[in-house]
C-alpha cells in the first residue's frame, strides 16, 4: 500500500512542507480517533481545480469505539457529490458538521475540519461516528469530545499538529492507558478510571481531580515547558524504588493563548523492570562466553605444554590435534562474547577457523590458498560450535591429507582450499573442497575409522539431524559436503522474538 507521502505526490499537487505537515497529523491523530471514539478520515483534493474529486489519504480507527469501515478505502478517489460536507468544508475553509443517512436505518454524525497550514487550507479531516442517538453521555465521553473540539480548532487555526514534536521509538501513552485533563494553572479538571490508577500508585492518595499536576509526582516543569515550547512533552519518571510512568502532555492553544492539556500517562513499571533484567542477562551471558574461551585457552595451553614433554611423535600428534579442536571451539565463544545476540553470522565463525588451520601448517610440502565463499547466514549458539568443530576437521584433512606425497606440481601454484557456504530456504549447505590428490581408491565413509571423521559423523549426523558425503571433485581433489536441514537452525528462543527487529 502506498504511504502518505507517495499518495500525495503522485495523486495530489500537495508540496513537501505541506506533506510534512500531513505527516506530523497522522503521526499523532491516533489520539483524536481514541478521543472522539470515532473513524477520522483525511481528504485532499486532487488538484487546484474548483471540482477537484477528493482523495482519501488516510484513514485511523479508535481504540475506544468501533469503526465504521471494515475496509481500507485509502487511496480510493471520490467526486465531490458523493462528499458533500467534505466539499463544502473545504470550499468554505470552516468546520462543518452534519449527518448523512446510509443504509436503511444507519445515521452517521460527521464533523468535518479544515487541515490549515499557515493561511492555507490543504486537507480536511474527517470525523465520522455513528450518531449517538438516546443514550445520555457519560462524564468521560463529554469530557473526551469537548477537548476533541479543542483540538479540532487548534486544526482549523493551524495549531495542531505541533511543530517540532519529538518522535519516540517506544509507544507512547494512548487515551485508554489513563488521561488527565488540567487547566492552564494545572490542576486536574478530570482524570481516566486508568488515570487514578496510576496516580495511586504514583504515590497520590488524596484525591486525584482538583489536586494539582505539580504536586501528582509527574514532572512539575512538564506542564510549563509544553506552554513555553508550544509541543507536546514526553517524560519517564520513576517513583519510590520502581514505580515508572510514561506522561505525554499535549498543550491546548486558543490563538496562540494557553488554555490547558491533557497528560497521558501510562504505568511502565513492569516493562522497565523487563527491561533491566535482559540488559542484565545478556551481559551476564556475553561475560560467561567470555570466561569459556579463556578457560579453553588455558586448557589448550596446559595441553600444549604436556605435549613438549613427550618423547612418542604419535601422542605428540594426538594431544596437537586436542589442542587444534580446542582451539575451533574457543573460536566460536570468542564471537559469542562479542556478539550483543545468542545468535551469530555462521560466515564470520569460519573465517577465524581458515586461519587457525593455516596457521598450524607448518613447512607445507606446497603453498595453500584458503578461501571462504557465500554466506551461511545466522545460527544460534548450540549448533555454531558443532559446526564449527565439523568445519575445522573437514579443513584439516584437506590440509592433511590432500598435498601430501609426491604431488606437487612444477609451476609451483598453491593448492586450493575453499569452504563454501550457501543457506537456502530449506537447507544450510557447506562444501569443503579441495585440488588435491583425491580420497584413497578404497575409501568408504561407513567404514572411516578415524577419530576426525568419526566425530564429523556423529556431530552431522546425530547431534545436527544433517547428512555429510565425501565425494571426488569434478576434476580432481576432494569435496566434503555437509548438509544441515534448516529445521534445526532456529533457535529455541525464536518464537519470543519480535519478527521484524
Ligand atoms: N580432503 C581429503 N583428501 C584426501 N583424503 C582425505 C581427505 N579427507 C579425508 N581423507 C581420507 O580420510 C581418512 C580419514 O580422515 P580422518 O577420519 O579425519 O582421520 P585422520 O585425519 O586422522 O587420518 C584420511 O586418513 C584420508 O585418507
Ligand atoms: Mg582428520
Amino acid at each position: 500500500m502506498a504511504t502518505l507521502a507517495e499518495l500525495c505526490r503522485t495523486r495530489t499537487g500537495l508540496g513537501e512542507d505541506d506533506v510534512a505537515h500531513l505527516q506530523d497529523l497522522t503521526g499523532s491523530w491516533a489520539l483524536l480517533a481514541d478521543l472522539s471514539f470515532a473513524d477520522l478520515l483525511l481528504y485532499a483534493p486532487e488538484t487546484d481545480e474548483l471540482e477537484s474529486p477528493l482523495v482519501l489519504l488516510g484513514h485511523v480507527r479508535p481504540t475506544t469505539g468501533t469503526t465504521l469501515y471494515r475496509a481500507d478505502l485509502v487511496g480510493q478517489v471520490f467526486r465531490r457529490s458523493r462528499r458533500p460536507l467534505i466539499a463544502e468544508c473545504l470550499d468554505e475553509k470552516r468546520i462543518v458538521e452534519g449527518s448523512i443517512h446510509v443504509g436503511v436505518d444507519r445515521d452517521i454524525a460527521l464533523k468535518v475540519v479544515p487541515v490549515r497550514r499557515g493561511d492555507e487550507t490543504i486537507a480536511v479531516l474527517a470525523r465520522e461516528r455513528h450518531r449517538p442517538g438516546d443514550r445520555p453521555m457519560s462524564e468521560q465521553e463529554r469530557t473526551y469530545l469537548s477537548v476533541f473540539d479543542r483540538f479540532a480548532l487548534m486544526l482549523d487555526r493551524g495549531e495542531f499538529p505541533y511543530r517540532d514534536e519529538e518522535r519516540f521509538r517506544h509507544r507512547t501513552p494512548r487515551v485508554g492507558d489513563g488521561l488527565l485533563l488540567v487547566d492552564r494553572e494545572g490542576r486536574i479538571e478530570f482524570a481516566s478510571p486508568n488515570a487514578v490508577s496510576v496516580m495511586h500508585r504514583m504515590g497520590m492518595h488524596r484525591a486525584v481531580v482538583g489536586a494539582r499536576l505539580d504536586d501528582s509526582g509527574l514532572g512539575p516543569e512538564t506542564l510549563r515547558s509544553a506552554f513555553a515550547k508550544r509541543t507536546s512533552v514526553i517524560e519517564e519518571v520513576v517513583r519510590g524504588t520502581e514505580t515508572t510512568v510514561v506522561s505525554h502532555c499535549l498543550p491546548l492553544f486558543d490563538e496562540g493563548r494557553a488554555t490547558g492539556a491533557i497528560v497521558l500517562v501510562r504505568d511502565v513499571t513492569d516493562l522497565r523492570r523487563r527491561d533491566r533484567l535482559l540488559v542484565s542477562k545478556d551481559a551476564t551471558i556475553r561475560e560467561v562466553h567470555h570466561r569459556v574461551k579463556n578457560n579453553l585457552q588455558t586448557i589448550s595451553s596446559l595441553l600444549r605444554l604436556q605435549a613438549r614433554r613427550l618423547t612418542s611423535d604419535e601422542a605428540r600428534a594426538a594431544v596437537g590435534e586436542s589442542v587444534r579442536r580446542i582451539g575451533a571451539i574457543s573460536v566460536v565463544h570468542e564471537a559469542l562474547a562479542q556478539s550483543a545476540d545468542h545468535d551469530v553470522s555462521f560466515t564470520e565463525i569460519v573465517k577465524p577457523l581458515v586461519r587457525v588451520v593455516e596457521e598450524s601448517v607448518s613447512m607445507p610440502e606446497r603453498p595453500l590458498h584458503f578461501e571462504v565463499t557465500g554466506d551461511a547466514g545466522i545460527l544460534p549458539a548450540q549448533v555454531t560450535t558443532t559446526l564449527a568443530v565439523v568445519v575445522t576437521e573437514l579443513i584439516q584433512n584437506a590440509v592433511d591429507h590432500a598435498f601430501v606425497g609426491s604431488f606437487a606440481p612444477e609451476d609451483g601454484s598453491p593448492g586450493r582450499v575453499e569452504v563454501s557456504l550457501d543457506r537456502r530456504p530449506d537447507v544450510l549447505v557447506i562444501d569443503v573442497v579441495d585440488d588435491g590428490i583425491g580420497l584413497p581408491d578404497d575409501f568408504d565413509l561407513s567404514d572411516a575409522t578415524g577419530l576426525g571423521l568419526t566425530l564429523v559423523r556423529t556431530f552431522v549426523e546425530v547431534e545436527l539431524g544433517g547428512t555429510i558425503s565425501l565425494r571426488q571433485g569434478d576434476d580432481d581433489g576432494t569435496v566434503a559436503e555437509v548438509r544441515i536441514p534448516s529445521s534445526r537452525l532456529v533457535s529455541p528462543l525464536d518464537d519470543a522474538r519480535d519478527p521484524r527487529a
